[in-house]
């Protein structure tokens, strides 16, 4: 139970997107994005029986050796940002197993990062695509309609149909030692993540952890920076970490919508003026991502 300093409950918003009346969905999104800028929506669209085979063939490929790994397995030599990243002995803060790659638009493809064993990786992949970016049209609909705009306003800030999308499959055995993703905020526009049935998922809201609670079949949002600067600060990128179990190892499926990198992303013109004057500097995704990784190593 998440439990406030005067004592209240507080709980992470969960928002049923079959509910007949649209304007109660968009406000629930609208506040929560507000308030917390994480919430969990159940009744998605996303089949459970799919959410299901994408963390099957998940598992089977981190249950693979490092040898079968290696032909995912980003060179040491590589700039690419994608591929399959050991964890690394020297970090002894983090967690860092994990594969990456994008997974949209097809340009953005490259499948040298795919794994191929198992064997139904791709089509499972495909297919959470199509799904995964069918719900980010819907829900970046409500914030931008939530912010007294067109309903493809924020999509178009992240770059319209060259947004890009990009999976990563976190592993995190059993220790009680390592914390498994140290407290961030997502570089990304939003985030939509799944895990497995072990929670460790938290969020910082008002001087507390709290954790978000497991629900079988949802889908978690995540407002991230990208977002949180186009909106001028009224949706909250929210700050979060991930805890391992000592029992049970703990995989999550973060996908991450961002734009591509040389595109330039700041507080949308339109809601801005004299009155409302920009909280944050425009940038391209790219400058963002270099300032943000300069002052996180500074710190
Ligand atoms: C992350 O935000 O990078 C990981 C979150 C999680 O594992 O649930
Ligand atoms: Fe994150």
């Amino acid at each position: 139970m998440n439990v406030d300093k005067r004592g209240q409950t507080k709980k992470i918003p969960i928002i049923d997107l079959s509910d007949p009346s649209d304007e109660l969905v968009a406000h629930a999104v609208v506040k929560a994005s507000e308030e917390w800028g994480i919430f969990q929506v159940v009744n998605h669209g996303i089949p459970m029986d799919l959410m299901q085979r994408l963390q099957e063939v998940g598992r089977q490929f981190f249950e693979l050796s490092a040898a079968e790994k290696e032909s995912v397995t980003r060179p040491v030599d590589s700039q690419d940002i994608q591929g399959y990243f050991p964890k690394d002995p020297k970090s002894l803060k983090a967690w860092d197993d994990h594969l990456i790659h994008n997974i949209w638009p097809p340009l953005s493809i490259n499948y040298r990062y795919w794994p191929n064993n198992p064997s139904d990786y791709r089509d499972v992949t495909e297919e959470y695509t199509r799904n995964v970016t069918k719900l980010t049209d819907k829900i970046v609909g409500y914030l931008s309609k939530g912010l007294g705009l067109r309903c493809e306003a924020l999509k178009e800030g992240l770059g319209g149909e060259e947004a890009e999308y990009v999976i990563r499959i976190n592993y995190y055995p059993p220790s009680d030692s390592v914390i498994g993703a140290p407290a961030h905020t997502d570089f990304c526009g939003l985030a939509l993540l799944v895990s497995n049935e072990v929670p460790g998922l938290q969020v910082f809201k008002d001087n507390h952890w709290f954790d978000v609670e497991y629900i079988n079949s949802a889908v978690i949002v995540l407002i991230g920076d990208q977002i949180m600067r186009m909106s001028n600060g009224r949706y909250k990128n929210v700050l979060h970490r991930s805890i391992m179990d000592k029992e049970k190892t703990r995989m999550s499926w973060p996908v991450l919508v961002e734009p591509k990198h040389g595109l330039v992303v700041g507080p949308l013109p339109e809601l801005t003026g004299d009155e409302n004057p920009p909280k944050f500097e425009s940038l391209t995704f790219q400058d963002y991502v270099y300032r943000k990784i300069k002052k996180l190593l500074r710190d």
